[in-house]
């Protein structure tokens, strides 16, 4: 590849280039250690010590206490075992609420409890992406079994309040989980102060490898396992431990608390430059969210005049990598239900790309990305207006040849 040419990975929310050293921790548990942690003798001790140096690890990131944290194979499972544990442990709960903007990994194990007779509480947001305490509040009922927010919203980077969320929840004597999948590494949580019960992560989202997460869960609150086993996990998940995805999680962990803490990351200002850059150059572009209390690392823009399957295509074909919304959604024709539930229309959901950016995105990437998404946009409203002047959709025009963009573009 040219320096032109080079990938510009802008998806950082679908997944995270994994961190070398995460990489050199990982290795030697599956050449070297690769006994299993439950075995007896002292060969396996060296896998067993390493899983609790994980946990170790991970507490610190989360400001919580080792025992709390049940290793899984990632948020989805996280997010299924809350939703399964609260019905199950509570046999009067016939009601979960839960916001129209959670990831599928949370809205689909919902919508399967209707089928089996629970209700669910969808709560809305504004346009903006915020959801409205007062409505939240008077969305739980006396059969209300858990109520699961989001920490902050994968394809806007809008946060929840969830601390003052968990508060109200523990007043009205129901769980409280938070899918902090987005949140994890990017901004300081420190669960010890405040009310949450349960709350889950993925390590591929902080420089980890893919499934492998964790689900936090407060050592005052009963859990019943989704996974029944061999008793792994304090009896919380069955299954031999995924050793070396483990020890990657607790060095991808350890990792992001130093950037954390020592606000290493540039992440926030390269973003930042980013947006205001797009605002600047591109009429009719907006930012969604924009609002609202962000992540420092997602920007997802509203652009007047183009549907975002065919800014894909185009932009794949300058090698940035980006999505429509959430990179579950991609490749199908069904616009965002976070978008669509900030804006009726459906407009943004229509016209919006996600851009999402992570420690190892350079200045000149994100120099690059200023330079040709413009004249990407620009190239689609052409295409989209005919000399009789109908709009037509470009994503046929744009598979066939992709037209060259001028200016080193
Ligand atoms: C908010 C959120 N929750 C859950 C998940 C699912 O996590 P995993 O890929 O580890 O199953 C994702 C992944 O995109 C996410 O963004």
């Amino acid at each position: 590849m040219t320096a032109t040419d080079e990938l510009i990975y802008l998806d950082n929310n679908a997944t995270t280039q994994l961190d070398p050293g995460v990489i050199e921790e990982m290795v030697p548990f599956l050449r070297e250690h690769y006994g299993n942690p439950s075995s007896g003798y002292a060969f396996a001790a060296k896998a067993r010590k390493a899983v609790d140096l994980a946990r170790e690890r991970l507490a610190a990131l989360l400001g919580c206490e080792p025992s709390e944290i049940v290793f899984t194979s990632g948020g989805t499972e996280s997010n299924n075992a809350v939703i399964n544990s609260a019905l199950q442990c509570d046999p009067r709960g016939k009601h979960v609420v839960t916001s129209a903007v959670e990831h599928s990994a949370v809205l689909q194990p919902c919508q399967d409890l209707t089928k089996r007779g629970c209700e669910v509480t969808f709560v809305g947001v504004d346009g903006d992406g915020n959801v409205d305490l007062a409505e939240l509040e008077a969305a739980i009922r006396p059969e209300t079994a858990l109520v699961s927010m989001m920490w902050a919203n994968n394809e806007t980077g809008v946060l929840f309040p969830v601390e003052k969320i968990a508060a109200i929840c523990r007043e009205k004597r129901v769980l409280f989980h938070t899918d902090a999948v987005q949140a994890t590494g990017k901004i300081p949580i420190r669960l010890r102060d405040t009310a949450i019960n349960f709350l889950s992560l993925s390590a591929h989202k902080f420089h980890g490898p893919k499934g492998v997460g964790a689900l936090y869960v407060n050592r005052r609150t009963r859990f019943h396992p989704l996974i029944a086993g061999g008793g792994q996990e304090n009896g919380r998940r069955g299954g031999t431990e995924n050793v070396a995805s483990i020890v990657a999680l607790g060095k991808a962990a350890e990792l992001a608390a130093e950037y954390l803490s020592a606000d290493k990351t540039q992440v926030r200002s390269m973003r930042d430059r980013f947006e205001r850059a797009i605002l600047e150059r591109v009429s009719g572009a907006s930012v969604n969210g924009a609002g609202a209390a962000r992540i420092p690392n997602t920007s997802s823009c509203s652009f007047e005049g183009i549907e975002s399957p065919a800014a894909l295509l185009l932009l794949d074909r300058h090698h940035i990598c980006c999505s429509a919304g959430s990179a579950c959604r991609s490749g199908s024709q069904e616009a965002s239900h976070v978008l669509r539930a900030m804006d009726s229309s459906g407009d943004r959901a229509r016209r919006s790309l996600r851009f999402s950016f992570g420690r190892f995105n350079t200045d000149a990437q994100v120099d690059r990305a200023i330079e040709l998404i413009p004249k990407v946009i620009e190239k689609l409203r052409q295409m989209a207006v005919p000399a009789h002047g109908s709009v037509v959709s470009p994503v046929a025009t744009v598979l066939p040849a992709a037209p060259e963009l001028s200016g080193g573009g």
